[in-house]
This record gives structure tokens, C-alpha cells and sequence, in this order.
């Protein structure tokens, strides 16, 4: 008997031995750099010629690891082990597979501070970012796991006299799975996991910029004993084998976390029909997002100042969740302005190893560095640079948090997606202008609204087009079970991961009827 879903609660870093213990996991992670990372293809290790590095964002000299990269050939070695491991894979019972999975879970618990240690140099997180980020991970493999075990007997049907009937859920084979540099752990894990337990298999391109942290999946798959080629682990540049994965004929699905590019390519190219494919692929993407906080007249601005702050900043920005345009009545602005700027200025930023009062790290890589500076120099134009705007990347890619004020709905840092810790301020006069200019965007991901009028919420909950929607709080930190998450317009297909539903994504409906 399986116990009851619950959350794995977060680490308190004010108990010393927590503290100690975390300190312990990033000297024992530390110890490890320089490792050279295998693509993993029906479970042989694979060192190739073809290589590269994955670096600490706080500190780019310092290289992690030296990871193999696949080729084409490679990717097609990778589907034929994935197509073979399915013909057994899909014959294991839903239970059967999910108590597998739950075994991967409790060797994740049991490394824990490992796993969230190696985000600190991997993905410049701070410790209790990193930590949330390893929990979500064993949350959505629980929560997963339980899903599919509901819906192992199927659904519920009519049998009509003389006819028995039967609808149940049966997977769809080998698919690609394609997670986020930013959620390095926890969407790697649920996106490549949840295809699995629903008895599919999978070739995993982890992220380029966070191929560490994929691998010790990999390795933790292997502990628990999941069959050689059900997962398949093919790192290598987007360039030259990210639309081959996606086009290849027997990719029957691509689970893809990352930008509205990226995002809106694999879209259009798994719509084409290869030669010798006889099925459509599905899609399920999760894409960006440029989300607002709204703030009402005649609220308490001290909350709506810490809720724009924290997330708009928190892991310097870099979630698709995170708040980038603070939109506000005009009769609280000056207020709920000054004081989001005063907190920001308390914001510490440096290498998180530091410690777990370091609130936030690097920005991931040159390429993003260079694109929120430049983002920083448009809005100071647009608007008014109020706290923040300084970057150096001499040895990190620090960014410092940034407040823009005084910007127009229409201004390109109101508009694009920036990933980084920059926020824009904008004023309104009432509460339909607020909401209008909430939704003046290609994306709907999240949005929250700080109001203590009833009818504006009942309002906002009508009108506010975004796929996750929250009261007097911020607009990050989703969690399993409770907020199942995923966005409308180009923010993607809205496949609600940690919902009820989600396992619908990775599964086929059939009905097998029978007269007598
Ligand atoms: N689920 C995360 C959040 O809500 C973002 O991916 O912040």
C-alpha cells in the first residue's frame, strides 16, 4: 500500500546541522569537478571525441565536468535501444513501474544535499532555491506515480445488455525529452519521468548548460534498477542534433521546457509527417513567460512590495514564473515603488556556495548576461533606472537586481521576455486598466493580483488570461499537487505539470468492447 501523496518539505538552514550537512555536500560535490559525463545508450557508457564543458556561472574558469556529445548516428543508436526497451517496458503494470520510480525517489532523498549542492555550482543557485529545486523533483515523481497507478484500470464506461466495455490508458512508445537549464533537476526529472511511468521510453537531451545534474539522474535510474534503455542519455548541441531528435520518425512525443523559439520550431517540425512515420506526434511544450503582478488601490503595500521583489528577483529572475512587470494603481505607485526599492537594495549577490543567506547568484551564461544587459540599457531609456542596472562578468555573470520605472505597457522591457533579475514598473488609473495592461502580452503563464476588493478578484479570475492566477502573493513558487502549473497564449500547450492531468499528456485512450 502505498502512503498518501505529501510534498517533501524544504530544508530549514537555520538548524546547524542542516548547515553543516549541506557544507559537507558541496565540498563532497566539489571534489568530484572535472568528472567526464558518458551519453548513456541502452545502458553503455559512451565516451565520445566530441566533447565539452560545463562551468560554474559564478565563476567560468572553473570548469565541472567534460561532457560527451551525441551525433546523429548516436541519437539513431539511442532510438533503436528505446523502440526495443519498449516492447517490454510498456508490458510492466502501471504499479510495477511506479514502484520503481518511488524506489528512484527515496535514493533522491537519501542524496538530497548532493543534488542540490551541484545546482549551487551548476546553476549558480542559492541553497534554498537548489533545495526546492531537488524536492519539486521527488514531489513530481511521487505525485506521478500515484497518478498512474489511479489510472492503471482505465476509466469508467457503460456496458449495456449483451456489451462489456472498457477504457484504459496504454502509452504511446519512444518520445524525446527536452528539459530547462533553469529547473535543471526538477523539470528534468517530471519531464522525463512521467512519459516513463506511463510505459513509454525516452532519449533525455539535458540541458546544455546543466548536463551534471542530468546525469546523476541517469545514474540514480541505474541504481534503482530501470531497465537499460527505457531512458537514454544523448547530451550534445542543439545545433546539430536538437531538430534531428525531434523529426526523427519514431519520435512519437517531445516533452520541451524552454523559449518561445525554441519552443514554437519543435511545434512546427513534429507537425510534419516523416517518411515511414504512421502516427502524429504530440507536442506538450512549456515556454515562456512575461509575468505582472497587479496591485490595487487600498492595499497593504509592504506585501505588495516583498511579493514583487521576491519574485521577481528570486534565483536572479531566471524562472519562467518570475514577476517582470509590476503594474499599479496610480494612488498606491510612489509607495509600493519606494518600497520594493528599498528591499531590493538588501538583496545580497555573490557566489551562493557563501552560504545559505546569499540570496542571489549569477545569471546562467554569457549568452544571457549579455542579452539582460542589453535589456538594462533599452529600459534605462524607456523608463527610469531606480535601483540596480549593474553587471560584471569578469568572473561570474553577476547581474545586479534592477528596477525600471515608469515605463509604458507598449516598451520593449514591458513586452520581451528578459530572464534575468529586471523588473519594469508601470502605473494605471483604475482597476480595468490594470487588467488590460496585465494582458497586453503574447504570453499567459502567471499573474497575481494584490487586491482587498472581492468583485476585482472575482473580476480578475474572469479576465486575467494566464494559466496559473494567484491572490495577495506572488507569482512564483508553484507547488506539486497544489498549483499545477503551465501557461496560455505562447507560454504553451498548458500541460499542467503536477496536475491530475498531466499523465494524459503521455498516454493513449482505448476502448475495448465486447459482446456476448
Ligand atoms: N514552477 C515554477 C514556479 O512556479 C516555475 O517553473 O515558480
Amino acid at each position: 500500500m502505498v502512503v498518501e501523496f505529501h510534498n517533501e518539505p524544504a530544508t530549514d538552514f537555520t538548524d546547524q546541522e542542516n548547515q553543516q550537512a549541506f557544507k559537507d555536500a558541496l565540498k563532497k560535490v566539489k571534489a568530484e569537478f572535472g568528472k567526464e559525463i558518458p551519453l548513456v545508450i541502452n545502458g553503455e557508457k559512451i565516451f565520445t571525441d566530441d566533447k565539452y564543458e560545463s562551468v560554474d556561472p559564478a565563476n567560468h574558469q572553473q570548469v565541472l565536468g567534460t561532457i560527451s556529445k551525441a551525433s546523429k548516428e548516436q541519437v539513431d543508436q539511442a532510438m533503436e535501444a528505446a523502440k526495443e526497451a519498449y516492447k517490454t517496458w510498456r508490458k510492466w503494470t502501471p504499479k510495477e513501474r511506479a514502484e520503481l520510480l518511488i524506489r528512484v525517489s527515496a535514493i533522491i532523498r537519501r542524496r538530497k544535499h548532493e543534488l542540490s549542492a551541484l545546482m549551487v555550482y551548476e546553476a549558480g543557485k542559492p541553497w534554498n532555491e537548489a533545495d526546492g529545486d531537488t524536492n519539486e523533483g521527488i514531489d513530481f515523481i511521487e505525485y506521478y506515480a500515484r497518478s498512474m497507478m489511479e489510472l492503471a484500470h482505465g476509466k469508467q464506461v457503460f456496458d449495456r445488455e449483451g456489451e462489456h466495455n472498457q477504457y484504459i490508458y496504454k502509452p504511446m512508445g519512444p518520445g524525446v525529452t527536452i528539459p530547462p537549464w533553469n529547473f535543471p533537476f526538477a523539470i528534468m526529472t517530471g519531464t522525463t519521468v512521467a512519459p516513463i511511468i506511463a510505459g513509454n521510453t525516452v532519449l533525455l537531451k539535458p540541458a546544455e548548460d546543466t548536463p551534471l545534474i542530468a546525469y546523476k539522474l541517469i545514474e540514480i535510474l541505474e541504481e534503482a534498477g530501470l531497465p537499460k534503455g527505457v531512458v537514454n542519455f544523448v547530451p550534445g548541441d542543439p545545433k546539430e542534433i536538437g531538430d534531428y531528435l525531434v523529426d526523427h520518425k519514431d519520435t512519437h512525443f517531445v516533452t520541451f521546457t524552454g523559449s518561445r523559439a525554441t519552443g514554437t520550431r519543435i511545434f512546427e517540425r513534429a507537425a510534419k509527417v516523416q517518411e515511414g512515420q504512421n502516427f502524429l506526434k504530440r507536442v506538450i511544450a512549456e515556454m515562456g513567460g512575461k509575468d505582472a503582478i497587479v496591485v490595487d488601490e487600498n492595499i497593504d503595500t509592504d506585501l505588495a512590495a516583498q511579493a514583487i521583489v521576491d519574485s521577481a528577483f528570486g534565483f536572479s529572475g531566471q524562472k519562467c514564473s518570475a514577476c517582470s512587470r509590476a503594474i499599479v494603481h496610480k494612488d498606491v505607485y510612489d509607495e509600493v515603488l519606494e518600497k520594493s526599492i528599498k528591499l531590493t537594495k538588501e538583496l545580497s549577490i555573490k557566489h551562493t556556495e557563501g552560504g545559505s543567506d546569499v540570496y542571489m547568484g549569477p545569471v546562467i551564461n554569457q549568452k544571457q548576461f549579455d542579452k539582460i544587459k542589453n535589456y538594462i540599457e533599452i529600459g534605462s531609456k524607456e523608463g527610469k533606472l531606480e535601483v540596480g542596472g549593474k553587471t560584471d562578468d569578469s568572473k561570474g555573470f553577476f547581474v545586479h537586481p534592477t528596477i525600471i520605472s515608469d515605463l509604458k505597457s507598449s516598451d520593449q522591457i514591458m513586452q520581451e521576455e528578459i530572464f534575468g533579475p529586471v523588473v519594469g514598473f508601470t502605473k494605471c488609473d483604475n482597476f480595468e486598466e490594470l487588467l488590460e495592461v496585465a494582458n497586453d502580452t503574447d504570453y499567459g503563464l502567471t499573474g497575481a493580483v494584490i487586491t482587498n476588493n472581492r468583485e476585482h478578484w472575482r473580476q480578475a479570475c474572469e479576465d486575467y488570461d494566464v494559466g496559473n492566477l494567484y491572490l495577495n502573493r506572488g507569482c512564483t513558487s508553484a507547488v506539486v499537487g497544489y498549483h499545477p502549473f503551465g501557461g496560455f497564449k505562447m507560454s504553451g500547450t498548458d500541460a499542467k505539470t503536477g496536475s491530475p492531468d498531466y499523465m494524459l499528456n503521455f498516454l493513449e485512450q482505448k476502448i475495448l468492447s465486447e459482446q456476448f
